[in-house]
Parts: C-alpha cells; sequence; structure tokens
C-alpha cells in the first residue's frame, strides 16, 4: 500500500506529515518510509531518533532513480504501507509515485503563494490523468493554518473547484511542537503526547485509516 505525500512546490510540510504519520502508523503496522526529498531531512532525523534507545527508528528507503522507485512499488504488499516523501519539485520520480499510490497527500497552507503553487500542481494532474483510467484525486491536507483562523470557506471554496482535488477533515493548524519534536528525533506525539499537534495528528491517522479501510 502506498501513500504518497506530494507537493511540487517546498517547504509545505511535506516530510512534517510523512514523519509524523509513518511514526504513528508504525505502532500497529507494517511501516516504510520511502526519502524522496533531496534534502533527506527524514533520513537525518531518523539518525536521531536511533541514538534515543526508547524509540523505534523508522524502516527508510531511499531510491535515486525512477526505475528502482518504479520496481519498488511494482513490488508493493498490502501488508507493508510505505509512506513516500516526495521531494518540492517536478520529475518523473514524483509522477511515478502519484499515478501509483493508492493515497497521494498534497499539505498545502493558507497562504497566497502557496495557493497558486496549488495550481501549478492541478496542470500537472491534469497531464497525469491523460495516462491513467479515471479520475486522478488528490487528498488536500490543510496544514500550518493560524490556530486563531476560524474562517476556512472562502480557502476551501477555492480548493475544491479542481475535480483533482478533495479536502481532508482534519486540518493542521502552525504549533511549535513540530519543529520542535524532530530536534528529539521523535514524532509530535511522542514530544508532548498532550499537545494539539498529538491530537491533530492523531486525528489525521485515524482519517486515512478510515479512506484506506485499515484494520
Ligand atoms: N503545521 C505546522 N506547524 C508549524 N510548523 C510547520 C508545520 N508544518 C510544517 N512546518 C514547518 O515548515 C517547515 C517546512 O516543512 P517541511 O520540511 O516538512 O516541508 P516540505 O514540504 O517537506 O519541504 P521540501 O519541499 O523542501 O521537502 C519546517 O520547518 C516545518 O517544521
Ligand atoms: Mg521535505
Amino acid at each position: 500500500m502506498i501513500i504518497a505525500i506530494s507537493h511540487q512546490k517546498g517547504g509545505v510540510g511535506k516530510s512534517t506529515v510523512a514523519w509524523n504519520l509513518a511514526i504513528a502508523l508504525q505502532k500497529k503496522y507494517n511501516v516504510e518510509l520511502v526519502d524522496l526529498d533531496i534534502q533527506k531531512t527524514l533520513t537525518y532525523t531518523n539518525e536521531i531518533r536511533r541514538n534515543q534507545t526508547a524509540l523505534k527508528p523508522l524502516s527508510i528507503k531511499t531510491f535515486n532513480n525512477a526505475s528502482d522507485l518504479k520496481t519498488y512499488i511494482d513490488n508493493d504488499r498490502d501488508d507493508v504501507i510505505s509512506i513516500v516523501d516526495l521531494g518540492g519539485f517536478d520529475s518523473t520520480i514524483n509522477r511515478i509515485a502519484i499515478i501509483t499510490a493508492d493515497l497521494v497527500i498534497t499539505p498545502v497552507s493558507d497562504k497566497n503563494f502557496e495557493l497558486l503553487g496549488l495550481k501549478s500542481f492541478e496542470a500537472i494532474l491534469s497531464q497525469l490523468n491523460e495516462l491513467i483510467d479515471g479520475e486522478l484525486k488528490v487528498k488536500v491536507l490543510l496544514n500550518n493554518i493560524n490556530p486563531q483562523k476560524a474562517k476556512l470557506d472562502e480557502l476551501k471554496s477555492f480548493i475544491e473547484k479542481s475535480k483533482h482535488f478533495e479536502i481532508l477533515d482534519t486540518i493542521l493548524r502552525t504549533r511549535a511542537d513540530y519543529d520542535k519534536s524532530v530536534k528529539n528525533g521523535q514524532s509530535v506525539r511522542e514530544y508532548n503526547k498532550e499537545g494539539k499537534a498529538s491530537s491533530e495528528i492523531k486525528d489525521l491517522s485515524k482519517e486515512i485509516k478510515k479512506i484506506l479501510k485499515l484494520q
């Protein structure tokens, strides 16, 4: 089973979401994190995690070319959840992951530049849609949203105009715990279980389990 965390725009929270989701899901499932981020952010964070003996490190894979990724995806198994952290750029390797994933999650904030970035992503999805049967659907995750901002209707209707986008119910707000936790190789739940980031990530993993019909 493949979950791709994808957006060709940089810095939207792909690695942050992939990291926290992978740690949440590995409690119960066999999880592999595929690190295709050019900065290898999560591979390095996992090295910090290895030094924390109380924490189980993630199983991380990296691929340097599209054909190795394709072979990995072709051998995809139902009992392994692969979470693919894609780089913030457009490339063949990213496009393969988008087309073959069981679920594509696209984090996006409410900043105007990011919404423009989403338009470019939509254009890529339209092109990719020509290669497949049916409609290519991506789940947009509102991330890094100001905790004080209550009205998101305008943002939601902008996103839902596209036939390729559906919005996840869970919203991840701007929380300091994301940055603080990775310093120790932790997820936000491990860093501060009672915190708001922790509770939002819990909601996200529940929602994703429901979408993928995971037991
Ligand atoms: N909900 C959030 N609250 C606070 N900070 C966040 C949140 N989401 C992401 N960030 C911060 O934003 C920065 C960029 O996040 P991240 O590295 O996950 O983005 P990315 O999409 O993986 O970037 P790239 O495309 O360069 O790989 C990080 O410093 C991260 O801690
Ligand atoms: Mg990243």
